[in-house]
């Protein structure tokens, strides 16, 4: 890829503030596009992400949103489209895991889950389907437990596994526009998210099941999204890529 293949894209990734986002935002701002970064509660780090991208010589955004709220995305693209003038590239990550066994799962945890990592991913997409310009990209953030048969993640698969098939079927309602439309499917990568509740331990023993031998870093997500968001991928639709260093 040249180094500066997304120039003049515009871009909004949603959760953006830290972890994989945050990545994928200042990587895409390294080749060329202006990103709109979204978080829904830590202002302080979205706004050092936008000095960052800033002080590199790019045009970044903040922008506050909870994806679970289609009021919110609305407010997203509307400010988006507002500031920059367009937009070609959507990036769909915000999103939680809970994992606990099915027994001891709560309503409450489940729609709160499906409501982030479903609803969100849903309506961002629709809201694209009417707003992308023609020709733009799509990206939804899926997982590798998707392929797993893994006690203890069975909504945050579930969530996943829907996130695929909205995926699939947004690539054929879109082609005629040609708007790519793909996920990627990250194994266990190095945040906040991934951390929380695991022993050093345990993420030694996930780390050796990746033929690779270790746990992913967000640069290493960040470069897989660049290449989907890219000319260079024009011929890949309706794909989940997974990501994981050979851990499924
Ligand atoms: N890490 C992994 O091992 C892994 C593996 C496979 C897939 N994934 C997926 O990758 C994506 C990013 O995960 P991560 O590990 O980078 O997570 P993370 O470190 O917990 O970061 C989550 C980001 O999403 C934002 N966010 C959370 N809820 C939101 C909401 N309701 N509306 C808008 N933004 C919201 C957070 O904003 P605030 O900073 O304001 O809280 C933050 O920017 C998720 O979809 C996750 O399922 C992660």
């Amino acid at each position: 890829m040249s180094p500066k293949n997304l120039s003049g894209k515009i871009a909004l990734v949603t959760g953006s503030s830290r972890g994989i986002g945050r990545a994928m935002a200042e990587r895409l701002s390294r080749e060329g596009a202006s990103v709109a970064i979204n978080y829904v509660n830590n202002s302080n780090s979205a706004r050092e992400v936008v000095a960052g991208i800033e002080t590199a010589g790019g045009a970044a955004i903040a922008l506050q949103g909870d994806v679970s709220k289609l009021e919110d995305i609305q407010g997203l693209f509307d400010q988006t489209i507002e500031h920059f003038g367009r937009l070609d590239v959507l990036i769909n990550n915000a999103g939680i895991r809970i994992s606990k066994n099915v027994a001891d799962i709560k309503e409450a945890e489940f729609d709160r889950l499906f409501a982030i990592n479903v609803k969100g991913t849903f309506f961002a997409c629709q809201q694209a389907a009417r707003r992308l310009s023609d020709g733009g990209k799509i990206i939804n953030v899926s997982s590798a437990v998707t392929r797993m048969m893994l006690p203890g993640y069975s909504i945050y698969a579930a969530s996943k596994g829907a996130v695929d098939q909205i995926t699939r079927a947004l690539a054929k309602e879109l082609g005629g526009r040609n708007i790519t439309v793909n996920a990627v499917s990250p194994g266990p990568v190095d945040t906040d998210l991934f951390r929380d509740g695991k022993s050093e331990e345990q993420i030694q023993q996930m780390a050796q099941m990746a033929a690779l031998g270790r746990i992913g870093q967000v640069q290493d997500i960040a470069d897989a999204v660049a290449f989907l968001a890219s000319e260079a991928a024009r011929w890949i639709t309706g794909q989940s890529i997974h990501v994981n260093g050979g851990y499924v």
